[in-house]
C-alpha cells in the first residue's frame, strides 16, 4: 500500500511571482509512506512549497529539500523511514562536498509520534513536521535553511483545515483526473491496535463551505472523480446548507451537484458509522460509487471486543446485508489483522469464517504489529511470529481467490469507465472501473477524462482488459453533454 508519491514537475513559470521564486527555485523531492491521506497532504505540502518558488523533482539527488512523509501503523513501515534516512545523509554528505545544501524534513505520523527523538537517531535531519502543522510548512523550511532544528508537533487541526493552500490549479492538473480530498481527520475510536488516535489526534470535520470550494476548485481544474478521505469519514458532520445537521450522506449528495463531477468515493469508514442517510446515498446517488471500503479487522467477538471495535461480527453482517439491500452491485473492500494477542485457532477460523460470508472484491490484511503506547502492546498471549504467518497466508489465500473471482464475474459486461492516464504500453490508456479495478483499453476509446463504455474482455491479476463498445452512441452522447457542461 505504500506509494511514492512524488508529486509531478510543476514549471517555475507556474509558481505566484513571489520575490523568492525569482531568486532562488529550489527543488524539493517529497517520499509519501503509507495511507491516502498521507498522499492528499504531500500534495498539499507541495503546493504550499510552490508558492515559495519550490519546484518538485522526482531526482532526490537534486533536490535541495527532502520530505519523507511518513506512517507509524505498523512497525514496519517506521523503520523504513530510518533505513531511508540513512541513505539520504550519505547524499547530503555527497552534495555538501559539492557545496550544495540539502534541508530534510520529516513529515506524517512518524514524526508527529516520535517527534524529537527522531533527531537524536537521524541527526541529518533538520525539520520535524506533524500532519497538523503543514501550513506551517514554509516559515518552517526557512528557518531550517537558516541553520536551525525544528520540530513542529503541536497542534490544532483547526488551523490547519483553515491555513491549508487551496490546491493549485496547473498542479492539479498535472496530477489527473482523479484527485483526493480531506473532509475528516483524527479517530476518537481508540480500537487496541491502532496508533491512529494518537497521531492524527481527534476526529474533526472540514466545514461544508471549504469542502465544497475545494471540490469546485477541482473540478475547474479538469478532475471527474473525487474520493473523500478521512481515517474515520463516515463520522464527518457538520452543519448543512439548509442549516441543519448534515453526516456524509448529505455531503455526498451536495458535492454531486457539483459541475464536472461525475463520480464520487470515500475511504475510510467504520461500521459503527454507517448511518441510514449514508446507505441511502448508495441508493440514490448514481455518482456514488458502487465500492465500500469497510474494515471488520477480525471475525471473533472475543477479538472484536477486545480490539474495543464496538460491535460484533452479526452486527457487522446485518450491516452488509442493509447495503446490499440499498446497492446490490456494490463491492466490499476491508482490512483484516491476524494474530492480535489472545487470538486462538478458533477466533481465526472466526475471521475466515466472516470473509466467506461477506465474499470482498478487494482486501488489505496484516499481522498484528505491537505498537508502543496502543492498549494491545501490553496485553497478554502475544501470538507467535510463525502462527502470525501461516494464518495470513491463509487468509491471503481465500481473499486472492474472491479477488479474482469478483474480477472474472465482470468479463462479457459492459461498463463505464473513466480514462485516467496512458497506459504502460503505447496504445493503451488506463481507467477505473466503478468497482476501483485497473482496466486498459486501446487508446481509441476516448480521451482522458471521458467516461465511455467498455466491454470486459478478460481479467488479469491486478487488471481488467476491455474493448471499447463501437456502437456507444449513447455513452459518446453522454460524454459530449458532460463536457459541454463542464469545460
Ligand atoms: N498492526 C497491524 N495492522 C494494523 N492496522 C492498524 N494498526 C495495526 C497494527 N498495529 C491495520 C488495520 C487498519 C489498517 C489501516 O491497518 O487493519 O484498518
Ligand atoms: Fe485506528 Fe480504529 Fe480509528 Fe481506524 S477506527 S483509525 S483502526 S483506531
Amino acid at each position: 500500500m505504500e506509494q511514492n508519491a512524488t508529486p509531478e514537475i510543476i514549471s517555475h513559470e507556474e509558481a505566484p511571482e513571489t520575490g523568492a521564486a525569482r531568486a532562488a527555485p529550489k527543488k524539493v523531492f517529497v517520499k509519501t509512506y503509507g495511507c491516502q491521506m498521507n498522499v492528499y497532504d504531500s500534495q498539499r505540502m507541495a503546493d504550499a512549497l510552490a508558492a515559495d518558488g519550490y519546484r518538485p523533482t522526482e531526482a532526490i539527488e537534486d533536490a535541495d529539500l527532502v520530505l519523507l512523509n511518513t506512517c507509524h501503523i505498523r512497525e514496519k513501515a517506521a523503520e523504513k523511514v530510518y533505513s531511508e534516512l540513512g541513505r539520504i545523509r550519505r547524499l547530503k554528505e555527497e552534495r555538501a562536498r559539492n557545496g550544495r545544501e540539502t534541508v530534510i524534513g520529516v513529515a506524517g505520523c512518524v514524526a508527529q509520534a516520535e517527534g524529537r527523538e527522531i533527531l537524536r537517531r537521524a541527526p541529518a535531519v533538520d525539520l520535524v513536521i506533524g500532519p497538523q502543522t503543514y501550513h506551517r510548512l514554509p516559515s518552517v523550511v526557512s528557518r531550517a535553511r537558516g541553520g536551525e532544528k525544528i520540530v513542529e508537533t503541536d497542534y490544532a487541526i483547526e488551523d490547519k483545515f483553515e491555513h491549508l493552500p487551496a490546491p493549485e490549479r496547473k498542479a492539479v492538473r498535472s496530477r489527473g483526473v482523479t484527485a483526493f480530498l480531506t473532509v475528516q481527520e483524527g479517530c476518537d475510536k481508540f480500537c487496541t491496535f491502532c496508533v491512529v488516535p494518537y497521531t492524527r489526534g481527534s476526529e474533526v470535520s472540514r466545514p461544508v463551505s471549504q469542502i465544497v470550494a475545494e471540490a469546485e476548485r477541482l473540478a475547474e481544474a479538469g478532475v471527474r472523480e473525487v474520493t473523500l478521505l478521512g481515517q474515520n469519514v463516515n463520522a464527518w458532520h457538520g452543519e448543512g446548507a439548509d442549516g441543519r445537521e448534515w453526516g456524509l450522506g448529505e455531503l455526498l449528495f451536495r458535492l454531486a451537484e457539483v459541475p464536472g463531477i461525475e463520480r464520487l468515493r470515500y475511504t475510510t469508514s467504520h461500521p459503527r458509522d454507517m448511518d441510514d442517510a449514508l446507505i441511502a446515498a448508495h441508493r440514490d446517488l448514481p455518482k456514488l460509487m458502487p465500492y465500500l471500503h469497510l474494515p471488520v479487522q477480525a471475525g471473533s467477538d472475543r477479538i472484536l471486543k477486545a480490539m474495543n471495535r464496538r460491535h460484533t461480527a452479526k452486527d457487522y453482517l446485518r450491516l452488509i446485508d442493509r447495503i446490499r439491500a440499498a446497492r446490490p452491485d456494490i463491492a466490499m473492500s476491508g482490512d483484516f489483522i491476524v494474530g492480535f494477542p489472545g487470538e486462538t485457532d478458533a477466533d481465526f477460523e472466526g475471521t475466515m469464517r466472516i470473509v466467506r460470508e461477506v465474499g470482498y472484491a478487494q482486501a488489505f490484511s496484516f499481522k498484528y504489529s505491537p505498537r508502543p503506547g496502543t492498549p494491545g502492546a501490553d496485553m497478554k498471549d502475544q501470538v507467535a511470529e510463525a502462527v502470525k504467518n501461516e494464518r495470513l497466508q491463509r487468509l491471503q489465500a481465500l481473499l486472492t481467490e474472491q479477488q479474482r473471482s469478483f474480477a472474472q464475474s465482470l468479463v462479457g459486461t459492459t461498463i463505464d469507465l473513466l480514462l485516467e492516464k496512458p497506459g504502460r504500453e503505447a496504445g493503451q490508456l488506463v481507467g477505473r472501473s466503478p468497482w476501483l479495478q485497473p482496466v486498459i483499453v486501446d487508446d481509441g476509446a476516448g480521451e482522458i477524462g471521458d467516461i465511455v463504455e467498455v466491454r470486459i474482455r478478460q481479467a488479469g491479476p491486478n487488471s481488467l482488459f476491455a474493448d471499447p463498445v463501437r456502437s456507444i452512441d449513447l455513452g459518446k452522447a453522454r460524454v459530449a453533454t458532460s463536457k459541454e457542461e463542464h469545460v
